[in-house]
């Protein structure tokens, strides 16, 4: 079920465009994004402005920006919070259940979770009953995804592929299925992963200084390296090594 439909920048509001996030070349160029999916992935370079867009739509959405859901308060603040504040949400049918996973904070997130604990052990359950920092990052991922995900929720994920095996992607395109295909659930996904983006029937931007453009999967820069790489792994080396003179 998409529950955000589409976001809104009201440019007109914003004095001082050069001013960070109002100056990243990607997000200065987006007047409206439409998000009208299930499944939506921002693809694109480093340093093109896809976390600043999450973290503001996640801020928005009134969850805590530091990673979490709106119960949880992680005392981070950040300046890509800015952009929310020219940023209008169109709902379909609002939520306010969801969750924002930061793959850079999860640490942060894992650790408020244990000192909530301390005093409430009972807070592990809905985790799967242990601290997510006493396993690996990728067993805390999943533990998080699995018991922690459900119902009628938004969940806007950073990279949730930087602590995930291949075959740990694979259980994270499994959950997403589950969760999205009784229509109860809406992803918004920056992702790296030519494994993740290949979610079937997702809508995908690829995101560069030109602005967020609809593209498909084949057709994204991530698919076609890691398919040419794959394919012929020689000739990637002799360019990338290769001697100058
Ligand atoms: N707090 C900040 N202050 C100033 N510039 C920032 C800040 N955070 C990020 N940037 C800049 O904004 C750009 C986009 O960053 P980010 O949204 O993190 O990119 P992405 O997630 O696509 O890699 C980068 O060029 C980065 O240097
Ligand atoms: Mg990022």
């Amino acid at each position: 079920m998409a529950y955000l439909k589409q976001i809104t920048l009201n440019w007109d509001k914003v004095n001082d465009k050069d001013q960070y996030p109002f100056n990243i070349p990607a997000l200065s160029r987006l007047d409206t994004l439409d998000l009208n999916q299930n499944v939506v992935f921002i693809v694109g370079e480093n340093g093109t402005g896809k976390s600043t867009l999450l973290e503001a739509i996640a801020y928005q959405c009134g969850f805590d920006i530091g990673g979490g859901s709106r119960n949880n308060d992680l005392g981070l603040t950040d300046k890509s919070v800015l952009l929310s504040s020219i940023m209008t949400l169109s709902w379909m049918s609002k939520v306010t259940k969801g969750f924002f996973l930061r793959a850079e904070t999860f640490f942060n997130f894992a650790q408020y979770l244990d000192e909530m604990a301390k005093e409430h052990p009972a807070q592990y359950e809905a985790y799967g009953g242990k601290s997510l920092n006493e396993q690996s990052h990728g067993e805390g991922f999943i533990a998080l995804f699995t018991h922690r995900f459900g119902g009628k929720s938004l969940y806007i994920l950073d990279e949730p592929e930087a602590a995930l095996s291949p075959l740990r992607q694979f259980a994270l395109l499994k959950i997403i299925h589950d969760l999205e295909q009784d229509n109860q659930a809406q992803f918004i996904i920056a992702t790296h992963s030519p494994i993740l983006m290949a979610y079937p029937g997702a809508l995908i931007y690829q995101c560069d200084e030109d602005g967020f453009h609809k593209t498909n999967y084949e057709e994204t820069e991530h698919y076609r390296l890691t398919k040419a790489f794959l394919d012929n792994p020689e000739r990637f080396f002799r360019e990338l090594f290769k001697v100058e003179d």
